[in-house]
């Protein structure tokens, strides 16, 4: 029953997790709000703050799971893709921690895990299964064959899907990170309001820039012959522009489910939490007679508990790495 201490720094959550043989024990997430005054994420203080919350997450972690820092078995921590400087904190930690209990150590990929904490709920989908991975920095069609064996079959060409929705928040003045908040205003706004155009992309490829300037445009010609107009109008635009992104995310995942003969389809990623996007997938799952998944809320946006998951499969194929493990901003499958 191997107990696996997991570690998340790639942007700026710092997260500890520890799991016994599968079970998620602690989850434990510090968010940095020192960002919120800058409208996006900066790199040299994410990684300050990661200093200063690595060990406190770690110690609840293990305070919440009931563990002593003598029963952990193996230290999971993700190696990439992310800014460097977040991720040097989490693998410098891990391997620290790794070499003080001379325990192994498991490197993971952050995109392979987003799909990864599927399985730590008992609905768990069946391979092969399609994944949405949708976040602040991916956009991704995932062929998932098994559990490290993953194809991208179609991913952005430019923006990624909350980046758009981080973008378009901007530009409605918005803090950051502006997601949660257009799926807020959303939830009262008429998705039918306004129109947004759908970019033409071939295959299972997205494009969100075309967007992102059709918003800007549209914001900007309005503004200027009513200048409350994002005032009087905030949750009919949000809604608006969170159908559109949701339509052009599921359009292509209808066209891969399709093309591949694929009835389990899976949502991951930050994005994933939108309830719109949610719950038009559940609506296209029934229409299309798919098996449909989508994580819990605290298992979507960056975590540690789907770094243990995935910890925990690697570490039950023996796959480990040594102490020259450096981190990677940009990391493939
Ligand atoms: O996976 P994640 O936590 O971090 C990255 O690896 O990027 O994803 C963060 C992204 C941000 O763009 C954020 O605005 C978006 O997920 N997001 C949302 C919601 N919650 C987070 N977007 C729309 N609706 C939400 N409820
Ligand atoms: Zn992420």
């Amino acid at each position: 029953m191997p107990v696996i201490l997991a570690i998340e720094s790639s942007c700026d959550e710092t997260s500890a997790s520890v799991c016994a043989d599968g079970a998620i024990l602690s989850n434990v997430i510090a968010n940095q709000t020192i960002h919120e005054a800058y409208g996006g994420v900066v790199p040299e203080l994410a990684s300050r703050v990661h200093q200063q919350n690595i060990v406190p997450a770690v110690q609840q972690a293990l305070a919440k799971a009931k563990v002593s820092k003598n029963d952990i078995d193996a230290v999971a921590f993700t190696r990439g893709p992310g800014l460097l400087g977040s991720l040097l904190v989490g693998v410098s930690f891990a391997k620290a921690f790794a070499l003080a209990k001379q325990i192994p150590l498991i490197e993971i990929n952050h995109m392979q895990a987003h799909i990864l904490a599927h399985f730590i709920a008992e609905k768990k989908p069946s391979f092969p299964f399609l994944c949405l991975t949708v976040s602040g920095g991916h956009t991704q069609i995932v062929l998932v064959k098994d559990y490290f064996d993953m194809e991208i079959v179609g991913q952005t060409l430019d923006d990624a899907a909350g980046e758009a929705m981080d973008k378009t928040s901007k530009i409605l003045g918005l803090p950051y990170p502006g997601g949660p908040l257009i799926d807020k205003y959303a939830r009262q706004g008429n998705p039918a309001a306004y129109h947004f155009p759908e970019p033409q992309i071939p295959g299972y490829d997205f494009s969100f820039s075309g967007l992102k300037t059709s918003i800007l445009y549209f914001i900007r010609d309005n503004v200027a012959q009513n200048p409350d107009f994002i005032q009087q109008h905030l949750p009919d635009i949000c809604a608006s522009v969170e159908k559109r992104i949701a339509t052009i995310l599921l359009n292509k995942l209808q066209k891969a489910a399709n093309a591949y003969g694929i009835k389990d389809v899976a949502l991951a990623g930050g994005v994933s939490a939108n309830t719109g996007l949610r719950l038009a997938l559940q609506e296209m799952a029934e229409k299309n007679g798919w098996n449909s998944f989508i994580p819990k809320m605290e298992y979507c946006t960056d975590n540690a508990a789907m770094i243990a998951i995935a910890g925990y499969h690697k570490y039950l194929k023996g796959e480990f790495v040594g102490q020259d493990v450096a981190p990677m901003a940009r990391m493939a499958f």
